[in-house]
């Protein structure tokens, strides 16, 4: 918990994702498999992908602005800029030196991390902490983008049905007054990397013809694993967070979790006896766009009037690492 002069807030809050459609029926003239199949295993009905000149930097610039519109405040209101992504631009630059330049930016600390689909919690830590800490900072903007279409196998069914592109973007502010996010559960597990990965084109083993022949470029995954491991620790974190905070479940008024699959936010939902009613989703219109999928949500939960002012909102993740995290958001706005 913070003490009041330290509280920081979601000041702004914005997203973008691309015009192009996806539908599962078009999936099924790409591979086998059918609407029926992915709509029961995971409820994703249609997701969207980037265009030739979109990218993580691009998408992210454009939920940004909308982020910092949102908060009332100009470009150079802006002092941290970070980015969470899977999909950057290129290894080096990092994208949110990228994103700062498009938006004209001009006294920033730009950087990038790297937690997969926890992404954009281990950013909300993150950010807070360095507000808090000595006060160098004012305003962060926070970004999850993913362009994850760039490293899907489009012939493997196992994988390319699930995740799609798209942007979420908040600009989080220290305030004096009001305390928004409350408390953060982030964990990681590097001993489970081999159950999500991408094998190519870092150091390991940089881009070679062989390496692109062999396919190592591509998003891997063990499905049926990863389910399993995410119910678990979404739950665990979940529970660890509410009893830190002296919180019973029916207190929480709005559940964000990490839009992968349904079945697993069922799951997820039973355990913490938190009924359907109060998790947000929107998995069947983007699938699952990683460090991007948090944002969208919060952005979409905002838009859509479903937040109130008071709110207690819980949000959840799970991701490659393995990586997971809890956070425990007052809605201010
Ligand atoms: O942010 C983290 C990202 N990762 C995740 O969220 C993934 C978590 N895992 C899942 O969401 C589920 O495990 C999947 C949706 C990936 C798979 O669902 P499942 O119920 O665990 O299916 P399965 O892997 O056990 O496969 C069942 C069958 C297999 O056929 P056989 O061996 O029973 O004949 C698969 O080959 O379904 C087959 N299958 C498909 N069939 C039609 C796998 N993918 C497809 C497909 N269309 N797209």
């Amino acid at each position: 918990m913070s003490s009041p002069t330290s509280s920081v807030i979601i000041k702004g809050i914005g997203s973008f994702t691309p015009e192009k459609i996806l539908t599962n029926d078009e999936l099924s003239k790409m591979v086998d498999t059918s609407d029926e199949w992915i709509t029961t295993r995971t409820g994703i009905k249609e997701r969207r992908i980037a265009g030739k000149g979109e990218t993580a930097a691009t998408m992210g610039a454009i939920a940004s602005e909308r982020a910092i519109k949102d908060a009332g405040l100009e470009v150079d209101d802006i002092d941290l800029v970070i980015v969470a992504t899977i999909t950057p631009d290129m290894p080096f630059p990092s994208t949110a030196c990228l994103i700062q330049t498009k938006l004209g930016i001009s006294n920033a600390v730009c950087f990038d991390i790297e937690a997969a689909c926890s992404g954009f919690l281990y950013l909300l830590e993150l950010g807070t902490s360095l507000l808090r800490g000595g006060k160098k900072y004012r305003n962060a903007l926070l970004i999850g983008s993913e362009k994850i279409s760039s490293i899907l196998d489009w012939e493997d069914r196992t994988t390319c049905v699930l995740f799609g592109d798209g942007a979420g973007a908040a600009v989080v502010s220290l305030s004096e007054s009001e305390e928004g996010l409350i408390d953060f559960k982030l964990g990681a597990d590097g001993n489970k990397s081999d159950v999500l990965y991408m094998p190519g084109g870092g150091c390991s083993l940089p881009a070679t013809l062989d390496s692109i022949e062999d396919g190592k470029h591509f998003l891997k995954m063990r499905g049926r694993e990863v389910f399993k491991l995410a119910v678990k620790v979404m739950e665990q974190s979940a529970v660890e967070i509410l009893e830190q905070n002296d919180l019973s479940p029916d207190q929480i008024q709005c559940v964000i979790p990490h839009q992968a699959n349904l079945r697993i936010i069922e799951s997820i939902s039973s355990r913490l006896r938190i009924p359907m009613e109060r998790f947000f989703l929107n998995l069947e219109k983007y699938g699952n766009t990683s460090a991007a999928s948090i944002p969208i949500a919060l952005d979409e939960a905002y838009q859509s009037g479903r937040l109130k002012r008071g709110d207690l909102i819980l949000m959840v993740a799970f991701g490659a690492g393995l990586t997971w995290g809890a956070t425990l958001l007052k809605w201010t706005k």
